[in-house]
């Protein structure tokens, strides 16, 4: 099996890359991933050298390169991910969400491959009471939830005009090693290390359901291989927590493990001005994959935060070469490409 995973240097696709390596011994991978600023290809340094691995620096719109590449199936996971940026320029939200679907779904259809498209919670806006099953409607908020919402629906017209086997997965907040340090929890952990002001946004009781990244990773093999075309599946832990929570369960266990006074990184916290359109609360039901699939998650908030804490302790050089920019030169080192800045 050759799978093309797209954004496979991004957070959850190259945990997603590790996890297939070492589960199917004769699945080869082709990672295409245009190197944004959060394409990180430090995150694979381990499997870099696997002869069942191949990277290639390109982008999901790009047709030619899409006819020109070898592949079985596609796993998409490409996309600008992070709401706050779509907040300042919904452009390239649009352009890679959307119109980077639309070009592997052309493909797709042209070789008549199975498609599995990596979505969100998002799209499914707010919601003040109970949780989201996969017949809510889609009221995306921000631009980052309307594209994904968009590309969501681009997927269900090719199952339902073409019969393209393609499937829809949406899951809740991902957390784990190799998170880019925008996002809530790797910034709380290296800000409480670096003794840095901790951003709250709003009065910090929003709510989001969390999942490890490897549970996510399981979830999104187990619908590529039991998935029913045109199938939609929500993948969440029922592990709903207000961002304050978060930020305090955080900094306990940094606080514990490094024996200072709980009070000395509390105080780091600041309570800044609200996202806009911030939306108040998610929650997943994950039903239809517990009960269709037979996946369920295996990893508790609890050990989850502590292993992602103790991974962002021991690998300080990886997150510190992200804070200097460093990383950006891997690829020019490790491939051969000259620098343009
Ligand atoms: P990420 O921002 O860490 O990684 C995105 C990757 O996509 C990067 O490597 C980037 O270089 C690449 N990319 C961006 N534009 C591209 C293009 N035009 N062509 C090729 N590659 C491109 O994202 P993430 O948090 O790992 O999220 C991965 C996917 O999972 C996204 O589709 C996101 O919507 C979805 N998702 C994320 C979460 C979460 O909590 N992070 C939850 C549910 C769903
Ligand atoms: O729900 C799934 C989504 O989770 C994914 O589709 C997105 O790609 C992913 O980025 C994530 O979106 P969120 O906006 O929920 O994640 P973020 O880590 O940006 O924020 C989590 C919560 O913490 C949110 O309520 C905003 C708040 N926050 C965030 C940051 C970065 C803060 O209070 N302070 C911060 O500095």
């Amino acid at each position: 099996m050759k799978l093309l995973v797209t954004g496979g240097a991004g957070f959850i696709a190259s945990n997603y890359i590790r996890h297939i390596l070492s589960t199917y011994p004769d699945y080869h991978i082709i990672n295409l991933d245009k190197l944004t600023y959060a394409g990180n290809l430090e995150n694979l340094k381990d499997i870099e050298t696997s002869d069942r691995y191949t990277f290639i620096k390109g982008d999901i719109c790009d047709g030619e390169l899409l006819r020109e590449t070898e592949f079985d199936a596609i796993i998409n996971f490409a996309a600008e991910s992070h709401v706050d940026r779509s907040i300042l320029d919904a452009q390239p939200f649009l352009q890679t969400n959307v119109m980077g679907t639309c070009s592997l779904l052309e493909i797709a259809r042209q070789r008549g491959c199975t498609f599995l498209h990596v979505s969100t919670d998002e799209v499914y806006g707010s919601t003040t009471e109970g949780a989201f099953n996969e017949a809510s409607p889609l009221l995306p908020n921000s631009p980052y939830a309307a594209s994904k919402a968009s590309s969501d629906l681009l997927v269900r017209s090719y199952v339902e005009t073409h019969n393209l086997k393609a499937m829809i997965t949406r899951c809740s907040n991902n957390y784990g090693p190799y998170q880019f340090p925008e996002k809530l929890i790797p910034l709380v952990i290296i800000n409480a290390l670096n003794r840095n002001p901790i951003p709250v946004y709003g009065d910090g009781m929003n709510v989001r359901d969390w999942i490890h990244v490897t549970d996510h990773c399981r979830a999104v093999d187990a619908v590529f291989h039991n998935g029913t075309t045109g199938g939609i599946y929500n993948i969440g832990s029922r592990n709903e927590r207000q961002n304050i929570e978060i930020v305090n369960l955080i900094l306990s266990i940094v606080a514990e493990k490094f024996h200072v006074e709980e009070k000395v990184l509390t105080n780091l916290i600041s309570y800044v001005r609200d996202r806009k359109g911030h939306d108040r609360r998610y929650a997943i039901d994950p039903s239809r994959i517990e009960q269709e699939i037979g996946w369920k998650p295996d990893i508790n908030f609890e050990d989850g935060i502590e292993k992602t804490i103790e991974w962002y302790i021991s690998n300080k050089q990886w997150w510190q070469r992200i804070l200097s920019g460093d990383y950006m030169t891997y690829y020019n080192t490790q491939y051969g490409e000259r620098l343009k800045t």
